[in-house]
């Protein structure tokens, strides 16, 4: 989601805690300017001397990404870099269950959207056919749907009053337009296309898909409703942004920004400094509430507790019953990366994405067996989660957020580890996490078994707040961190509790304070980072969001590609460009590295002004009639070859 699209959500800072270790970095920090010299000395030593070298069509030194970038922009249409072709897949509307009607943009129902592919695409993952297989011409694509905007949907909606003008028809569209597509999709001489009438094809909807709820929070007290009072099943997920894959073959999706579905007084209930913490307001910009008793916290005071977790999938038993994890935590998740430890057990990464909130892993009790799919499901309910606190010292330590630990006890209002996990923010407060730049995406190389962590930006760090790890005072570009764990390759361990950590690169234009390797072009400078993919190579793909600052920056969202080792470590280059007015996300790879699918989220509406009836791009269709429609695009080398040469 944009960084300022919805700026009561993500940026709102609602991290207010005298707990966080604010209160430390202020008592410990150094000059502004020797941090960030800190920050710089950490980027791979001698390679952090960045200078742009000349016009955007040079070819940075020591890259071994061979493509020329693409022009800046923003631009109504899309772009990638010469050699590739970009080609629309799925667009919101396309057909995705057998019998689903044609769009109807303007005479749209919840029926026919339920069968439709749904709005906003965001994370996506590829998985092969035959299941086990590295096929990369065959497979499924699972596609989350993160959210929805009337007025880009409907025509005449003004999105100041769309909450309170919305019809019941309306809103159920938008539920049925949230939540996740999977579609079976073939390549055909070079091009790929979705296979009609597949037995894989599945709509997951907020409307009314049942999602069962597993581990330390179900059927807790706080987790149950008049509708479900066991508090064992959900309908739906919701803000579905990031996501991860897992070795035995399933999805994991991240429900990130739940809090702004709910509206009503969440001071009336018992869950008021719960609430507030997540962000709540007493207004929805959503109409759910109005036709919708769960969605109003003053009738249903518990419902907005079975949101905010990390929901797995089967993509390959279109019958299975989506499940959401709650030993992972309970918090606006992006991403969810997992990774088999040495030992066997298995660490899953994930930041928070608000203004001063923190990064966080699971750590499993059990142990990955690859001969035994069924008994994996079970890894992700019994495990640690911790909170990271990054060192000045170039260390991080992870603190476990354990009921009966240290100060998450009943005079601090836990009473089981229930209670720990569904107010995550408040237990790692307490714990003195350390407060970040709006964390998004975490990504393992798959090569070098590093972790990068993006930063994507923080409008409200002061500057009595800078620390190594957010090193700049109202950080407008955001930033990544590099996280080296034990071990080498695949046999890094993740399950380590303090290792180290440097910044990898700073975002931004270099006279803004941006930090790249050496060689990087004058077009290939980034901002706001938010999703990455890496290749089989262990190259690095990032995807951007600059939000309303991308018309600003004047350079466009889209993908950038960097290597993280060896001459051209962070030296970035721009490969593929949005239209205007949408956010990259969803970057994925297939196996052999030939194909990079991508989601262009919401086109033209960060643009100032843009509605159904008047956007700034009507991209991918370009048709008076039609307005603008997210979309995952295909990218693939006109001669074949892998992605990035
Ligand atoms: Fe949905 Fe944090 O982006
Ligand atoms: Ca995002």
């Amino acid at each position: 989601m944009s960084q300022d699209h919805f700026p009561a959500d993500e940026a709102i800072g609602v991290n207010t805690s005298p707990e966080s270790s604010f209160g430390d970095i202020v008592s410990t920090r150094v000059s502004r300017r020797g941090l960030l010299k800190g920050a710089a000395a950490t980027l791979a030593g001698s390679v952090f001397a960045a200078t742009f070298a000349g016009c955007a069509t040079l070819t940075p030194r020591g890259s071994t990404l061979g493509f020329t970038e693409v022009e800046p922009g923003p631009k109504p249409d899309h772009a990638v870099a010469p050699g590739y072709r970009a080609h629309v897949l799925i667009r919101w509307g396309d057909k995705v269950l057998p019998g689903a009607p044609a769009f109807d943009v303007r005479r749209q129902t919840a029926e026919a959207q339920g069968m439709q592919f749904g709005y906003n695409c965001d994370f996506t993952a590829y998985a092969p056919l035959p299941a086990g297989s590295s096929s990369s011409d065959h497979g499924l694509l699972w596609v989350n749907h993160e959210y929805t905007e009337l007025h880009m949907m409907f025509p005449g909606m003004d999105p100041k009053t769309s909450a309170e003008t919305a019809t019941k028809e309306m809103a159920d569209v938008e539920l049925a337009a949230q939540g996740a597509s999977i579609v079976e999709i073939r390549k055909n001489g070079g091009g790929w296309q979705v296979v009609e009438a597949s037995r894989y094809a599945r709509r997951i909807s907020s409307l009314n898909t049942p999602i069962r709820i597993s581990g330390p929070a179900a059927g807790h007290a706080r987790m149950r409703t008049k509708a479900d009072p066991g508090g064992s099943t959900v309908i739906g997920m919701l803000n579905n942004c990031g996501g991860g894959w897992t070795p035995w073959g399933t999805v994991l999706s991240a429900e990130e920004n739940f809090n702004m579905y709910f509206a009503g007084d969440f001071n009336k209930t018992p869950e008021a400094r719960n609430y507030k913490r997540y962000g709540f307001g007493t207004r929805s910009r959503y109409a759910y509430s109005r036709f919708h008793d769960r969605f109003n916290v003053e009738k249903e005071p518990n419902e907005p507790n079975r949101f905010g977790w990390i929901v797995e999938i089967d993509p390959y038993d279109p019958g299975s019953v989506p499940v959401k994890r709650t030993a992972l935590g309970r918090f606006k998740h992006e991403a969810a990366t997992v990774w088999v430890n040495p030992n066997g057990t298995v660490t899953v990464y994930s930041g928070d994405d608000e203004a001063n909130d923190y990064v966080y892993k699971y750590v499993s009790r059990g142990r990955y067996d690859a001969r035994d799919r069924a008994a994996n499901r079970g890894l992700l309910d019994d495990g640690t989660l911790y909170a990271a606190r990054f060192g000045d010292d170039g260390l991080v330590k992870w603190l476990p957020l354990v009921f009966g630990q240290g100060p998450l006890i009943p005079a601090n209002g836990f009473a089981s580890q229930a209670d720990v996990l569904i107010e995550t923010r408040r237990a790692a407060d307490l714990l003195k996490a350390t407060p970040m730049d709006r964390p998004e995406d975490v990504e393992t190389s798959p090569v070098t078994g590093r972790t990068y962590v993006i930063l994507t930006n923080n409008a409200r760090r002061k500057a009595s707040e800078v620390d190594r790890a957010n090193p700049r005072e109202a950080n407008e570009y955001g930033q990544i961190l590099e996280l080296i764990v034990p071990g080498e390759g695949r046999a890094s361990d993740h399950s380590v509790l303090e290792h180290r950590w440097e910044v990898f690169l700073l975002a931004g234009p270099l006279e803004k304070g941006g930090r790249y390797g050496a060689g990087t072009t004058s077009a290939g400078w980034t901002a706001c980072p938010d999703g990455m993919a890496f290749d089989s190579k262990g190259r690095l793909w990032i995807a951007s969001d600059q939000g309303r600052a991308q018309s600003k920056f004047g350079i466009g969202d889209g993908m950038w590609a960097t290597d993280t080792t060896g001459p051209g470590r962070a030296v970035t280059k721009f490969f593929y460009r949005t239209p205007t007015g949408a956010e990259m996300a969803g970057p994925c790879f297939t196996p052999d590295d030939r194909t990079l699918f991508v989601a262009v989220q919401h086109p033209a509406s960060d643009d100032p002004g843009s509605t159904f009836d008047r956007p700034s791009t009507r991209w991918p269709d370009f048709r008076a009639d039609m307005p603008p429609r997210p979309s995952v695009v295909a990218i693939t080398k006109i001669d074949g070859g892998e992605i990035g040469g």
